[in-house]
């Protein structure tokens, strides 16, 4: 099936479907946005009023689709799964979301989709391989958005207690995207200064901010009982990444193939991403420490993939 490089198709129009598709119109990266859901009429009435929307912005068409509809895009954002309220964990949905996600990957491949799939849907490192195993896709082009909302989180917390812009702050959250996440403080440059030496040695309490960093989610959640703007914007640059053929270097869910000792799992790792999806995966270097925490985090989510087998 000829490939559309304009089109893509979004699986699941709750509020982080819609809001990736409302951000995707506004910036203009796709011609042909299809909202696709088991509730008809959401996609319909979503569709509606991004499409609205569009007539004052750049042309697109955003439309209602089925899995028909999925065939031909450049990439298929899955976003459809079971929701998390207050102090439940990503994980403790993953047996509901994991039945929704599979059922999601087989229709898009059915309908011959053989593009990039951009996995969110929670616990989204055993979704996203969950999804890789149901489409049966190269492990490159089926990728979770992972910790690269928690990275931006981490960048942001640091930027305002180091007063400077967080795209001036170089730093990654690796690992689950959840309670294991492994804040890589070893990693932090600004503009090319470690940590400590941009702080002069004054004390940054660095367990406290991780600890913000992975509590962000909860806290939002407790606020308006689910998040959005950040993993739909964390959807859209990935789009963009692929959709540019940027090979940029983001901190997304891969499978990892013995990378600082991980294997078979999908987790986040620094991968360069591209119109193939992700085509080369970095071994960070981590410090011990670090390194102890990205194992721990990947033998939490074997154990979800064991659980789910
Ligand atoms: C969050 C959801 C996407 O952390 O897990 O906002």
């Amino acid at each position: 099936m000829a490939v559309r490089f304009d089109k893509v198709a979004i699986i699941g129009t709750g509020h982080v479907g819609a809001t990736a598709a409302y951000a995707m119109m506004l910036r203009g990266l796709f011609t042909q946005i299809m909202l696709i859901d088991a509730d008809g009429l959401r996609a319909q009435a979503e569709a509606l009023d991004i499409a609205d929307a569009n007539a004052l912005a750049r042309p697109a068409h955003v439309l209602r689709g089925d899995y028909r509809d999925a065939g031909d895009a450049a990439i298929v954002v899955i976003t459809a799964g079971a929701t998390t309220h207050g102090e439940e964990s990503r994980l403790s949905v993953a047996g509901r979301s994991a039945a929704i996600v599979a059922d999601c990957a087989r229709r898009v491949v059915e309908a011959g989709f053989g593009g990039v799939m951009i996995v969110a849907s929670n616990p989204v490192d055993a979704m996203a391989q969950v999804a890789q195993r149901a489409s049966d896709l190269p492990v490159g082009q089926v990728i979770g958005t992972g910790t690269l909302l928690d990275s931006a989180r981490f960048r942001r917390r640091l930027a305002d207690r180091l007063g400077v812009a967080p795209v001036s702050v170089e730093g990654q959250v690796l690992g689950e995207h959840g309670d294991s996440e492994v804040a890589v403080f070893s990693g932090v440059r600004i503009g090319g200064v470690t940590l400590d030496q941009f702080r002069g040695g004054a004390v940054l309490d660095r367990a406290e901010l991780a600890h913000e960093t992975m509590r962000a989610g909860y806290a939002i959640n407790y606020g308006k009982g689910h998040t959005s703007y950040g993993v739909a914007t964390a959807i859209v640059r990935l789009c963009e990444a692929v959709r540019r053929d940027e090979q940029v270097v983001l901190p997304v869910s891969t499978l990892a193939h013995g990378e600082c000792g991980v294997a078979g799992v999908y987790l986040s790792l620094p991968c360069v991403i591209g119109a193939q999806g992700v085509s080369r995966v970095l071994v960070p270097d981590l410090d011990a420490e670090e390194r102890a925490a990205l194992l721990a985090s990947a033998a939490v989510l074997q154990g979800i993939m064991d659980g789910l087998d």
